[in-house]
């Protein structure tokens, strides 16, 4: 059995006042595609920064955080940085944010492969062309000396894409890659994200609250609700069936489907209510918004269970572990 390349147990994040991430355990394979899927709010981005370790001063975070064998958690900040940038890449919603107004593109790649590969600057300027090339953005040597603000969103994103793909890293976290892109530069930039993860052989966890990206890109999903992970399946088999109460409605809402008969609970067509408060919880905490809550759920948090090809975090979702394929749930 081949280890995983990013093995996540039990991660919880706490901000002053608000367990935003709760025991969450996931696992990542060399080469694929996880989605972290979830409306706004329920934990995705804390997620990911607890993974980077970029969590603002005064948050806690516990368990256990394996990247290639290394315990993240425990790695002195020497490490972290090497890893962070080399064999790590993030890319954020917002590249405005992320990028440097006052450097030049090119500088910005270069300035990492200096630091992290060691290249001169003649050669680093040499490689990020190329990498700019890459990911397709036209007449790349002339951009090299623009700054952010002369580009489009979607070239900043590519530039982006070129930076955190730069020092060919083993993954690629990608939070909510696309979301403030307009829908036709979405999936411009995420085929061009899967492409590079092919070619460069990276694995890919993307983060997103659009069920749709996942049905596209994803070969692994995990469905996350109010801090929990409420359901974790092969993507095919969670459109297939959702079985989590939040997940059919998710999958609903992205299908829009005429038929809903199949499924039990017609109501969650678009979703009410809104995401559970963390504080004081009790029971389920998606109980507020399930059409099939009993007293049961609102007295005891379900765990994330085995069942059949998947877990599940459900009351109603119960079967012999036996049964449960481990190819879904990524061991
Ligand atoms: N720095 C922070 N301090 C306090 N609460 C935060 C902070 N960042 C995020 N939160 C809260 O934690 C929860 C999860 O946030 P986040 O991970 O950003 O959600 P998502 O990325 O899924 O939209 C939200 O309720 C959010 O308000
Ligand atoms: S445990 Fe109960 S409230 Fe929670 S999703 Fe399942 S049926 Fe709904
Ligand atoms: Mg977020």
């Amino acid at each position: 059995m081949q280890e995983p390349l990013l093995d996540v147990r039990n991660l919880s994040v706490a901000f002053p006042g608000h367990l935003a991430v709760r025991d969450i355990s996931f696992r990542i394979n060399h080469g694929e595609t996880l989605a972290l899927v979830g409306e706004s709010g329920c934990g995705k981005s804390a997620t990911a920064f607890a993974l980077m370790r970029l969590l603002p001063h005064g948050t806690a975070i516990a368990g256990q955080v394996k990247f290639g064998g290394v315990d993240l958690f425990k790695a002195d900040a020497r490490s972290l940085r090497t890893i962070r940038g080399k064999r790590i890449g993030l890319i954020l919603q917002e590249p405005m944010t992320s990028l440097n107004p006052v450097l030049t593109i090119g500088q910005q790649i270069a300035e990492g492969l200096v630091r992290h590969e060691r290249l001169s600057w003649t050669r680093a300027r040499s490689r990020a062309v190329e990498l700019l090339d890459l990911v397709r953005i036209p007449d790349a040597a002339s951009r090299y000396d623009d700054y952010p603000h002369n580009m489009s969103g979607g070239m900043r994103q590519r530039v982006m894409i070129a930076m955190a793909v730069s020092c060919s890293p083993q993954l690629v976290i990608a939070d909510e890659p696309t979301t403030a892109l307009d829908v036709t530069l979405q999936s411009e930039v995420l085929e061009l994200l899967d492409s590079l993860r092919r070619q460069l052989h990276m694995a890919l966890l993307l983060i997103t609250h659009d069920l749709g990206v996942v049905a596209q890109w994803a070969d692994r999903v995990a469905v996350m609700y109010a801090g929990r992970i409420v359901e974790q399946a092969a993507a095919d088999a969670l459109f297939e069936r959702p079985t989590h109460p939040y997940s059919q409605g998710l999958v609903r809402a992205t299908l829009r489907l005429d038929n809903a008969s199949h499924y039990n609970n017609a109501r969650l067509r678009e979703i009410p209510g809104s995401i559970a408060s963390a504080a004081g919880e009790q029971g389920c905490a998606f109980a507020p918004r399930c059409a099939q809550a009993t007293k049961d759920c609102r007295r005891t948090p379900p765990a994330l269970m085995p069942y059949h090809d998947r877990l599940v975090a459900c009351r109603l979702a119960v079967d012999a572990p036996e049964e449960t394929s481990s190819a879904a749930v990524g061991r």
